[in-house]
């Protein structure tokens, strides 16, 4: 070993005695005749001396440079007096050098290391292995492996076994697109990778494994966000003989001990459980976050006789919506503010955002401005303060249009406001969102979708019912909620193969492309197949939530960029005409795809 000692590790129990620590020049001061040094390490910082008298380790600690990686040998001793840094583990000690070694030098870092620096994001992923360096992101990483650690010592206890699935592998439809990969050896046949291990860990059931988990890397093509990455691990759970409250109360045990451990941070015992359509109603998303105290509340029927169109159009309409948002102390927003929040709900589709300012209650319309007002009878404003519970100095916000768009509109509204305004009250707010429908119906598309993946049971126990009535359909699903964020989701799955096949039928796939796609699935089913049930984390999030990071990428070693492309290793490259030969496959002639001029060819 060339080091004695990590940096962080290294404190008053140690001075008078002689180490070694390794790691880079984070820091060199020159100060009247000494040379300090910050040496860093995984584990922090220590301040090493050079001083004169050891001429030779002198001279070569002249010649250092930031990111240097050396060794360094001395004695540890106290810091002087009113020197002591109390924000480091070491900064009571000091090493006073007698050995120096280089190990190799570095050029002038792209980035700096402290966290102030204002380096562009692509020059922080391009040199990720320094951007990596830095603290933060050690701390990071080191979390995050603390908690799968956690994870799976908590999941082997309880007789989980740790199982495999393959990458290479048919569609799993988790509602993205594949990821798909060329055979060699069945040219014009694709591998797709697994958007999850759901198949997979399903057949594991049918196999007997009983209780299963992996910590699993997922594939999905989809438009990327704060908290999507293209490549992201889940902490991927089943187990056999279970229904949807064993999956629960096991997995919030879970979430709790891992919480208690690692973050020394008590959840609630049980976890508060929601209906889908509460969530929806009273925040305008499914995945609330139930720190913001600030609440939708519906007005259709006060304005449905309206003269304002706005109101009495999606009033009147069987998929309309009209909703308030109370704001508490809002009516002390400015123009320029309110006008901000028309353009922030224009991005999820709303057409703009009426408001009524409250002065005072008790004078009714008079105690109010708005420009809607005079559209408004008196009783529909009465109606409205009343439901909404408006007191003096509030703001109230209305949207209006299909019941999606007001809930998307009005929800995100609720969480920004929540934040520019305040209203965040606790730590920590995990919820279960349970009584899902079955499916979506995409009125463009004219089609039905899965709310979660066409594997999930169905609250009813007849395929005819769930084909007769698919948008009733209610599913054996739970999501695990944390701060308005989803960290998880799963269900009870379907384990027989007419059901199986109903919900194939009313998402629109034909028993051939049923067949074609999930034959060995449908065969599977066949073959005694035990009830079963299981989660899926996505780890990324829950560790961001953790490290109070906002962004997956913050907790991710090398993740891609907006445009799913890795910037340091320059990934995805262009394939050479031998490789795509071998695959049988010829490239369509693009500008983008032409590395040289016989690609067509090939
Ligand atoms: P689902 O699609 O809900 O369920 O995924 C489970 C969890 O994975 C996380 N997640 C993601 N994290 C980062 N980037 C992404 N692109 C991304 N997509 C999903 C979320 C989500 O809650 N097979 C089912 C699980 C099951 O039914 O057991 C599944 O994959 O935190
Ligand atoms: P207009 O009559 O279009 O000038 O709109 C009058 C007020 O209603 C403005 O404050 C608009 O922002 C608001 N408004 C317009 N459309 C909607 C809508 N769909 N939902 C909520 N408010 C709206």
């Amino acid at each position: 070993m060339m080091r004695s000692h990590y940096s962080g590790d290294v404190t008053a129990a140690a001075i008078d005695s002689e180490i070694t620590v390794c790691g880079w020049v984070h820091r060199r001061r020159d100060h009247g005749g000494v040379i300090f040094v910050d040496l860093r390490d995984r584990s922090g910082l220590i301040q090493v001396v050079f001083d004169p008298d050891e001429a030779d380790t002198f001279a070569a600690a002249e010649k250092l440079r930031n990111e240097y990686v050396i060794q360094v040998t001395g004695r540890v001793r106290a810091r002087p007096e009113g020197t002591v840094n109390k924000n480091l583990a070491s900064g009571e000690v000091e090493v006073y050098t007698t050995a120096l070694t280089v190990l190799n030098a570095s050029e002038t870092p792209p980035l700096q290391l402290d966290e102030t620096e204002s380096v562009g994001d692509a020059a922080r992923l391009r040199y990720r292995y320094v951007e990596l360096r830095k603290p933060r992101m050690q701390r990071h990483m080191q979390l995050r492996a603390q908690v799968t650690r956690t994870v799976r010592n908590a999941l082997d206890d309880l007789g989980f076994l740790d199982i495999e699935t393959p990458i290479l592998t048919r569609a799993t439809p988790e509602g993205a697109r594949d990821y798909l990969v060329p055979s060699r050896t069945q040219p014009g046949h694709f591998f797709a990778l697994p958007q999850s291990p759901q198949l997979f860990k399903q057949l594991l059931m049918v196999a007997g494994m009983d209780r299963y988990y992996q910590i699993a890397r997922c594939f999905r093509d989809e438009d990327l966000r704060a908290d999507r990455q293209p490549e992201f691990t889940q902490i991927d759970i089943e187990a056999s003989f279970v229904d949807a409250d064993d999956i629960m109360g096991i997995n919030e045990a879970l979430i709790r001990s891992l919480f208690a451990e690692v973050l020394n941070v008590k959840l609630p015992d049980p976890f508060p459980r929601m209906a889908y359509g509460e969530a929806i109603r009273r925040f305008g998303s499914d995945k609330p976050d139930l720190r913001i105290n600030l609440e939708l509340v519906d007005v259709a029927d006060l304005v449905a006789d309206a003269e304002f169109k706005v109101f009495s159009g999606p009033a009147n309409s069987d998929n309309g919506r009209v909703a308030v948002l109370r704001v508490p102390g809002g009516s002390t927003l400015t123009r320029k503010q309110i006008d901000g929040y028309t353009e922030f709900v224009g991005r999820y589709g709303a057409r703009g955002l009426a408001y009524v300012k409250i002065a005072e209650v008790a004078k009714g319309r008079d105690g109010m401005s708005s420009p809607i007002l005079k559209f408004l009878s008196d009783e529909a404003i009465a109606g409205i303060v009343e439901r909404s519970g408006a007191e003096d100095g509030d703001l109230l916000f209305f949207g209006a249009d299909t019941a999606k768009v007001v809930s998307d509109a009005l929800g995100a509204l609720r969480v920004r406001l929540g934040h520019d305004l305040g209203l965040v009250s606790g730590d920590w707010a995990p919820l279960w969102v349970v009584d899902w429908p079955m499916f979506e119906y995409d009125s463009e598309a004219k089609r039905w979708y899965a709310a979660h993946h066409p594997f999930t049971a169905p609250a009813v126990d007849d395929p005819a019912t769930l084909k007769a009535a698919p948008h009733e359909a209610k599913a054996k699903a739970y999501d695990m909620v944390l701060n308005g964020s989803e960290v998880g989701g799963g269900s009870v799955r379907i384990h027989n193969p007419d059901m199986q096949r109903a919900a194939f039928e009313v998402l629109g796939i034909t028993p051939e492309e049923a067949e074609e796609k999930f034959g060995f699935l449908l065969e599977a089913l066949k073959f005694g197949a035990p009830p079963h049930a299981g989660i899926a984390f996505g780890l990324d999030r829950l560790v961001m939530l953790m490290a109070g990071a906002d962004s997956i990428r913050e907790v991710i070693a090398f993740p891609k960029t907006q445009t799913a492309t890795d910037l340091l290793t320059g990934a995805p490259g262009l394939a050479d005409n031998a490789q795509l030969r071998e695959l049988g496959i010829r490239l369509r002639k693009t500008d983008k795809n032409s590395p040289s001029k016989d690609e067509t060819s090939a």
